[in-house]
């Protein structure tokens, strides 16, 4: 197990079976785990968050550990200290792990060279989101089973999206084929190999893929608008449950959902959708590696 997790790439695929099957083993226990007893983990977000932050802080405590929040709106990183030195004073008082989400990409790297302690990345920018890929890649394999042939279409605006990068990684190397459907101002930069291929339509993958993810239009990381409008994007890409029709296709999306825009209601109260399950998911994947980095 590398030091910090700051990538799915920082994982072997030895390591991501390990995690997925621990994740499940939490998920299925009934006795109480202490593995955190004693250990103190501080949570930075310098970007907002409902699920990833009280997930992993939920997940600490589900271990018997304890949480320090480090309030940004009233730390001295306004009053003008860099983050470095945030980080390096953090890492004097001996947390035995740093949470960190950012909007810049690259952040948990930066960090990393100032601390002692693992650094766990909740989302740094536009670059990666492990554990969110670890708890889609879960929520599916309690669905499917074997991952390996299934093919999973990610919709929306790819090349903003670190939810999307990571996937990406995560699925394709535990043998999943993925489709990027997206109009061209939000496809990825990939290069479409064997098991990566890009599409403009939803029509085009509804016949074949096991699973479709929708993601938000992440408006935050728009220089300017480059969609006509929400509307408009919705026409094309909501992922409606008139669509989906009868087919055996199950629906993830990260949250927050646009609904209506991404998903729409009739979808999302469909028993197809995970959306719910991947937030359940989430906790015990986390409680997952916090027992491997920090436990
Ligand atoms: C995502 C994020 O913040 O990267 N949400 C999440 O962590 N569950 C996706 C998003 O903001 O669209």
């Amino acid at each position: 197990m590398p030091k910090h997790l700051l990538s799915t790439k920082d994982l072997s695929l030895q390591d991501i079976y390990a995690i997925l099957d621990e994740a499940i083993a939490l998920k299925n226990a009934t006795d109480i785990d202490n593995s955190l007893k004693d250990k103190i983990v501080t949570t930075i977000f310098f970007e907002n968050s409902t699920r990833t932050l009280s997930s992993f802080e939920i997940a600490v405590k589900r271990l018997g550990g304890k949480v320090v929040r480090l309030d940004i709106s009233k730390s001295s990183t306004l009053k003008g200290e860099s983050m470095a030195d945030t980080a390096a004073n953090i890492n004097a008082m001996k947390p035995n792990a740093i949470i960190i989400r950012h909007s810049e990409a690259g952040a948990g790297n930066y960090l990393a060279r100032y601390v002692t302690c693992p650094i766990i990345n909740g989302g740094d920018g536009a670059h990666a989101h492990p554990t969110q890929a670890l708890l889609d890649a879960m929520t599916m394999k309690l669905h499917f089973g074997d991952l390996s042939g299934k093919k999973i279409a990610i919709v929306g605006d790819i090349i903003n999206s670190r939810v999307a990068t990571s996937g990406i990684d995560l699925f394709r190397r535990l043998g999943m084929t993925v489709f990027l459907v997206a109009p061209p101002h939000f496809q990825s930069l990939f290069n479409e190999e064997e098991n990566l291929k890009k599409c403009e339509s939803l029509e085009e993958i509804l016949d074949c893929v096991d699973a479709i993810m929708s993601l938000r239009t992440q408006n935050e990381r728009h220089n300017y608008q480059i969609f006509g409008s929400l509307k408009d994007y919705a026409q094309k890409f909501c992922i409606t449950k008139d669509l989906i029709g009868n087919r055996n296709i199950i629906v993830l999306h990260p949250g927050p959902v646009h609904r209506n825009i991404d998903i729409d209601d009739e979808m999302l109260k469909d028993e197809r959708s995970k959306v719910l399950s991947q937030v359940s998911n989430g906790v015990f994947i986390r409680m997952a590696i916090l027992k491997r980095f920090v436990g």
